[in-house]
């Protein structure tokens, strides 16, 4: 009961115990995600540096195909900056904590989630999804900062295409890891959604059907044009 809670634990201790412990906006330059060796699915380009690494937390939703299959329409999460943690004891199991607090019970919202973590944290912005804007069909990724981190920048969003897709490591349950390259929209290069916990969608279906189910994960932005702060 009380080891899921550990790690956010360790964090308000962090945090009381090391006045200058800094909580947003630290620099991420030299981080590597941890990505599976032996694909060629997830790489970084060369050249490339990490500039904000989020915790994700929201919703996969799904509908369900003629065909009894589900198919995703997208996902909504706030992405919370989770920079300052990279490399820190609590780093590696975040997702998986944070889901635990998220998936505790029903009742759970996001804002919960964040402030589990503590008040201090700061919301960079938000994932959505946008209709795909070359094939007007379908839904693209859209990560958006302007409304929260990056206000009064027009361009600090990025609407994405994917470009790279392993399953998960750890398993079918937990969405695939992606990389995303940044199509319109000046925050990122590239994305990476790496360390997923759930999200996965059951494989059989009535069709028509709506389902949405709570996720975690840690997204990665490279190489943004966006004014910095
Ligand atoms: C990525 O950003 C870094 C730091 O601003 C810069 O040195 C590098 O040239 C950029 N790389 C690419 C491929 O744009
Ligand atoms: C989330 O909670 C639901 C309801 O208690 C449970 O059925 C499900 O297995 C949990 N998900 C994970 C991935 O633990
Ligand atoms: C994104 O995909 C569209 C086609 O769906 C393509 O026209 C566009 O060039 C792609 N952009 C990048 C940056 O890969
Ligand atoms: C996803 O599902 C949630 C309910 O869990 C809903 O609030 C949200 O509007 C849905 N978003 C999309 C794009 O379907």
């Amino acid at each position: 009961m009380f080891a899921k809670f550990s790690s956010v634990l360790l964090l308000a201790t962090l945090t009381l115990a090391t006045p200058v412990f800094k909580i947003t906006g630290c620099n991420v330059q030299t981080e590597k995600p941890n990505l599976p060796s032996g694909q060629t699915m997830l790489t970084v380009p060369s050249g490339e540096v990490v500039e904000n690494i989020a915790l994700g937390v929201g919703v996969q939703n799904y509908t369900c195909s003629s065909a009894g299959t589900f198919t995703s329409v997208g996902a909504v999460a706030e992405l919370i900056d989770v920079s300052c943690l990279a490399g820190s004891p609590i780093f590696g199991s975040l997702t998986t904590d944070a889901f635990e607090i998220f998936n505790a019970s029903n009742a759970i919202t996001v804002t919960d989630v964040i402030d589990a973590l503590g008040s201090s944290f700061v919301v960079l912005g938000q994932h959505y999804f946008v209709t795909n804007p070359f094939t007007g069909s379908g839904v693209s990724p859209t990560f958006d900062f302007r409304a929260a981190s990056k206000k009064g920048d027009p361009n600090a969003f990025v609407i994405a295409n994917k470009t790279g897709d392993i399953p998960a490591p750890t398993g079918s349950q937990d969405v695939d890891w992606l990389e995303l390259t940044g199509a319109i929209g000046d925050l990122a290069k590239h994305v990476f959604r790496i360390d997923t916990k759930a999200g996965q969608a059951p494989l059989s279906c009535t069709p028509g059907a709506f389902f949405s189910t709570k996720y975690t994960a840690q997204y990665w932005f490279y190489n943004g044009t966006t004014t910095k702060h």
